[in-house]
């Protein structure tokens, strides 16, 4: 019988997990695809390196072990970072070596050469591990929907930020002491920096519209904002209005330009995405074609992630070289539309002087820049005064003109907290 050497680069997280369902799933994997897929090296920083379950003969701090072994067909590569990964991904590929990766910082950056690599060889780079952990959504994507006229990406595609907002939700506790507890739970990085300012969700819907759209994605092209900002009190005036917080990757293709977008939103509590709690995700998928699409399940986590890594690795065992859908699909140059240009709702909690004629001020300016208002709440009196407003959709150039005067008024004090709100609210 044939057989398929893998590669491995990285035995942690994900890595460890690849290991042990290669091993778990031989039998399985081998029927699947007719051939003995195995693991045949395993690059760490040391060749001393040992894990449980890991044969130490198969480690190796040489990638040259890997890149000039003949008996290795597939790559896989779970270091992470763009420095190192970079090049062991490019080397791989223009050696002819298939590569599947879980790596969204590195694809977001670097995928253009990284495609073209695969591209000048003839071979394979998977990435389905890369955004939206065990979720298949890059092969729904590529594959089941690639002629369905995607026109929205829409959803939840980092499992940190989820967990905190939804326990700042549940306990009324702010954003520090949630951080501190996700980190004690495993559930934050000690650096949590890519997570909670947006970067992790970023690359990750830089893929996905690159996926969608078939036009080249990148981190630089998409802006975003993460949720460190986002305080108890918003959460609790959301929950008061019926409003659920998310942190949400948004791309959209509006009149044949894209716009591909990371930040903190409110959805209705009946929205479908507004049950998504925890660490988990989901990411909504809507086309003329077809409505709507909603996938849903673990964004993260060693085994979870490593089996999308093994559909990635049966996906090269089972699909002839050369294939159509065997890399990226970017065949377009889809332009930008314009983040002042989006049509959006907005929440906004002001802190003002309890006196006469703030509400009319504000109101008139709104009104100069053709804002309307859906809902006003005020809360407490003398100094401590607080609105909460809830603004109809509209684009969003105008919104923000008119909060720049808004927040120069000399009744307006601090900075205003301004939510995004999707869906029917
Ligand atoms: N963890 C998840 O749930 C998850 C989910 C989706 C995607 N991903 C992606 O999967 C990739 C791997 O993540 P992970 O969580 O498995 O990371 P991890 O636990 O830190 O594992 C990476 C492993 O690679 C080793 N390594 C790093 N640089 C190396 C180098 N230059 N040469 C040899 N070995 C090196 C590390 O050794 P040291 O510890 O000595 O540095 C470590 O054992 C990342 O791209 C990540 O974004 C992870």
């Amino acid at each position: 019988m044939d057989k398929v050497g893998i590669g491995l680069l990285g035995y942690g997280t994900v890595g460890s997990g690849v290991g042990t369902l290669l091993a778990r799933n031989a039998d399985d994997i081998t029927l699947a695809t007719g051939k003995q897929v195995y693991l045949r090296r395993v690059l760490e920083r040391s060749p001393d390196f040992t894990a449980p379950g890991l044969d130490p003969a198969l480690v190796t701090a040489r990638f040259e072990d890997i890149l000039e072994d003949p008996g290795i067909d597939i790559v896989v590569e779970l270091i992470g970072g763009v420095g190192a990964a970079r090049d062991f991904q490019l080397r791989a590929l223009k050696a002819g070596k298939n590569v599947v990766t879980a790596n969204k910082q590195l694809l977001a950056q670097h995928g253009a050469e990284l495609f073209d690599a695969a591209e000048s060889t003839n071979v394979h780079l998977r990435f389905e591990a890369s955004a939206v952990g065990a979720v298949p959504v890059i092969k729904v994507l590529r594959e089941s929907l690639v002629a369905a006229e995607v026109k929205t990406v829409f959803g939840i595609v980092n499992g940190t930020t989820n967990y905190m907002l939804s326990a700042m939700a549940e306990t009324g506790a702010d954003y520090d002491d949630v951080l501190a507890e996700a980190q004690r739970l495993g559930y934050a990085e000690a650096d949590p920096t890519e997570d909670v300012g947006g970067k992790d969700a970023a690359a990750k819907m830089a893929i996905l519209s690159s996926i969608a759209f078939h036009s080249r994605t990148g981190l630089d092209d998409v802006e975003y904002e993460g949720i460190t900002k986002v305080t108890a009190a918003d959460i609790a005036q959301g929950t008061r209005l019926g409003l659920v917080a998310k942190l949400l990757g948004v791309a959209k293709l509006i009149d044949g330009r894209m716009n591909v977008r990371v930040y903190p939103a409110f959805l209705p509590r009946a929205h479908p995405l507004a049950g998504v709690s925890g660490a988990y995700n989901a990411v909504f998928l809507e086309s003329d074609a077809f409505d709507r699409i909603m996938l849903f399940g673990p964004g993260a986590g060693s085994v979870p992630t490593a089996s999308a890594v093994i559909g990635d690795i049966i996906s090269v065992v089972n699909t002839v070289k050369g294939s159509f859908v065997q890399n990226c699909l970017c065949y377009k140059d889809v332009p930008a539309f314009p983040d002042a240009d989006m049509v959006s709702s907005f929440y906004l909690r002001l802190r003002v002087k309890d006196e006469p004629g703030v509400l009319a001020g504000i109101a008139a300016l709104f009104g100069e820049h053709d804002v309307s208002i859906a809902s006003l709440v005020q809360e407490g009196r003398g100094d401590a005064a607080e609105l909460v407003l809830l603004l109809h959709p509209v684009r969003e150039a105008q919104f923000f003109a008119a909060l720049d005067q808004i927040k120069a008024l000399p009744a307006v004090q601090g900075d205003p907290a301004v939510i995004r709100v999707e869906g029917d609210a």
